[in-house]
């Protein structure tokens, strides 16, 4: 059983989608030990409870980030977490975190890595600059968490098709129903079976 610890800080909707992985039996091997919030009162909390995972929130507010780093860290221990989940999770972890989860944290961000990321494309920001770039496919990217936001080795990604009447709104919801839902659960289905190799930047799927 692979224990899995999602850290959130929004609406939850990736959340969710590991829930109904785990739910259906896609997910057979993992389990969710525990969802921390860097946000007070989000909805993706009431999620986790309404499915009898245990959420905490721990906030950031006046700690340096080693020191949330150490709080994190320890928090995840208690709960034997193996593999860390970012899905939505709005705070820039440490040298410290990054070196305890080397290779065992993952991060959905909603674009094609290398575009459209990196500090300060968070929220609706890859879409909003997608469409006034005009590119005409944008997806979702599932990767490997290393210091520089959006930089570890990619693990999956998917593409989807912008319209030629999509608002930044339309764009979300869709790079969301069609590509960051599927590919999150996939991705940590992948690593509950072992088949991902790291060669480098380069991650390789055993069949
Ligand atoms: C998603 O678009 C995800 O790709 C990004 O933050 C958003 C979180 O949405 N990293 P939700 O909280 O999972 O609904």
């Amino acid at each position: 059983m692979l224990n899995i610890g999602v850290l959130v800080s929004g609406g939850g909707t990736n959340l969710q989608a590991i829930i109904n992985a785990i739910e259906s039996g896609y997910l057979n091997n993992c389990r969710i030990t525990t969802v921390v919030s860097s946000r007070k009162d989000v909805y993706a909390m009431k999620r986790a409870q309404n499915h009898g995972i245990p959420a905490v929130y721990l906030s950031k507010k006046g700690k340096s980030t080693e020191e949330y780093d150490h709080l994190l860290i320890e928090h995840l221990e208690q709960h034997h977490v193996e593999l860390v989940v970012l899905a939505g999770f709005m705070c820039i972890l440490g040298d410290d975190f990054n070196r305890k989860y080397e290779n065992r944290a993952i991060n959905i961000h909603p674009a094609l890595i290398p575009a459209f990321c990196g500090t300060g494309f968070y929220g609706i920001k890859p879409h909003v600059k997608a469409l006034e770039y005009g590119v005409k496919i944008t997806g979702a990217t599932v990767h490997f968490v290393e210091l520089q936001t959006d930089a570890g080795p990619i693990i999956l990604q998917k593409a989807v098709e912008v319209r030629d009447d999509d608002t930044a709104e339309t764009l979300q919801k869709r790079v969301m129903e069609e590509a960051e839902w599927k590919i999150l659960p996939e991705a940590i289905k992948l690593i509950s079976e072992g088949r991902i190799v790291i060669d480098g930047r380069r991650v390789k799927i055993r069949c």
